[in-house]
């Protein structure tokens, strides 16, 4: 085994103890992990959570919280969203991936589609990472610790999901972390399908520019807005879906649009702040599932 491999075991141990919840479960390790040193880990009750990771992500959420139940929701429909074309030509006309998504950032930070919706927030929170990412995780929104440093996924939710990534051999700094909206909705509310319109084209182009091989979506809000569908999360997750999705299902763009973005594969899975309030083995199993199934194609495209 590698040094790398080696650190990054122990590294996962580290983390989990920290936390008191461990993350890999007990069934077949991943072939790349099967040579690991037996780690025990004590098995303890997941904390408690603060009110502000407790969103709603339940097994058979509707696609987005009903506006009457969203605190944030304020007329929008009428408002129209950027242009993907105009953000794609800005986009090209610059040498890097890293240079598009500064633009890209620069350009959303301008247009702040969040004002329609949001008066609430600290920080922009748009998305770290690989700007080359082959494995992107896509959230809903930041909550109060991510509002406040401007990270995605550095609260409960997100040092679970780092255990995640790290799990799967990979660290945080290999893979691209967003979220369909870039700032806080008040009181941790589940993004409107209004809000996450409005917010949608930064994400695509976010997408296109970083072409993954695979995404992940964490949660409803994600996955409905990504594959066009309202699904529950027991139908999508478990199963390989395609972005863009079929032209009858995406209200997203138009077909000639999506020859524009790179086919990529999709895989639904329970949002972290749904399994650390759900912390059941059934639960733990089904997302470790999910992720081995994204180790194994991302495996097979390695090689190919
Ligand atoms: N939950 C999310 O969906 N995104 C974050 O960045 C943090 C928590």
């Amino acid at each position: 085994m590698t040094t790398d491999a080696r650190q990054l075991i122990a590294q996962h141990a580290r983390t989990t103890q920290l936390l008191g919840v461990d993350f890999l479960p007990l069934g077949t390790p991943p072939a790349h992990l099967s040579q690991a040193p037996s780690v025990q880990i004590e098995q303890k009750p997941a904390p408690a959570l603060r009110p502000e990771f407790v969103r709603s992500d339940p097994v058979d959420e509707p696609m987005f919280a009903p506006s009457s139940i969203s605190t944030t929701s304020v007329p929008t429909a009428g408002i129209e969203t950027v242009q993907l074309s105009e953000l794609r030509a800005m986009s090209d006309a610059l040498p890097d991936p890293e240079a598009r998504l500064e633009a890209l950032r620069a350009r959303y930070e301008q247009d702040a589609p969040h004002k329609h919706f949001n008066t609430t927030f600290t920080s922009i929170v748009f998305g770290e990472g690989s700007p080359t990412a082959d494995l992107m995780f896509v959230g809903e929104a930041p909550g109060e610790e991510e509002d406040i440093t401007g990270r995605p996924f550095v609260g409960r939710a997100g040092q679970l999901l780092e255990k995640m990534i790290v799990a799967m051999g990979f660290s945080r700094q290999s893979v691209y972390i967003c979220n369909v909206l870039k700032t806080r909705p008040p009181n941790n509310a589940t993004p409107t399908s209004e809000e996450a319109r409005l917010c949608a084209p930064y994400l695509l182009e976010q997408i296109r520019i970083i072409a993954p091989k695979v995404i992940v979506t964490l949660g409803l809000p994600a996955s409905h807005l990504l594959l066009g569908t309202t699904s529950p999360m027991r139908s999508l997750r478990g199963q390989w879906h395609a972005f863009p999705p079929a032209p009858s299902a995406s209200g997203l763009m138009g077909d000639q649009e999506m020859g524009e973005y790179p086919c990529v594969q999709v895989m639904p899975t329970y949002h972290p702040a749904y399994l650390l309030r759900s912390y059941t083995e059934e639960n733990r199993r089904k997302v470790w599932s999910d992720l081995q199934l994204v180790m194994e194609r991302l495996r097979i495209d390695s090689d190919a």
